[in-house]
């Protein structure tokens, strides 16, 4: 009946996240400075745990800001459609900007955040990203910090949701065939 029921393997556990977002921490923390003040973009809402749990092994000064993006639909298919819902809330021109994203899947919307970001003249951007689904790329975005490379499976968890649901999953995990199929 349970969440986990639904849930058909681990694919990456709450241990080894843990391990890996504090590599990236440190991976970032050797890139910038007290002086650069990064300015972290999270994108929302897939991003929020990681950016919860990143931020927390960060060293240097650094802000958070927020920005919702719409690209899905309720399924695991993209719509194909790509809008902001939700814009930051602080200027980033001259300023260090590093994006947090959950997963990289075809890269529209990463490319979509990249350009619309890029024209507000920040100092620089970068991208680091949880997850990285390389097999389905349409659209080459370059990313500076890449936690894991997943196969071509829709995962959930730790943040990724499926139907807004499975976000509080602690891992990053697949489910059953049939709780995908239900939905169709
Ligand atoms: P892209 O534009 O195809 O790269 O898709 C990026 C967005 O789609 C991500 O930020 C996620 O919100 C969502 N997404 C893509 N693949 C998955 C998945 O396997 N699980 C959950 N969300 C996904
Ligand atoms: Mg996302």
């Amino acid at each position: 009946m349970g969440l986990r029921d639904d849930v058909a393997k681990v694919l990456i556990s709450e241990e080894t996240l843990r391990a890996r977002v504090a590599e990236l921490g440190q991976a970032i923390n050797a890139t910038y400075t007290d002086a650069d003040c990064p300015f972290l973009v999270c994108v929302l809402k897939g991003a929020f745990m990681f950016l919860a749990d990143l931020t927390r092994n960060l060293e240097m000064r650094h802000e958070v800001d927020f920005m919702e993006i719409s690209s899905y639909g309720t399924g695991t298919m993209s719509s194909g459609v790509v809008r902001i819902l939700l814009d930051l809330e602080q200027n980033i021109e001259g300023r260090h900007v590093l994006i947090v994203e959950d997963i990289i899947d075809t890269g529209r919307t990463l490319d979509y955040i990249t350009r619309n970001l890029q024209t507000r003249n920040p100092a620089s951007l970068r991208v680091c990203t949880l997850l990285s689904k390389p097999s389905r790329r349409e659209i080459d975005v370059p990313l500076d910090f890449v936690g894991f490379e997943v196969p071509d499976e829709f995962v959930v968890g730790y943040g990724l949701d499926f139907a807004e649901e499975y976000r509080n999953l602690p891992f990053i995990g697949v489910l059953k065939e049939e709780v995908y199929a239900d939905s169709e």
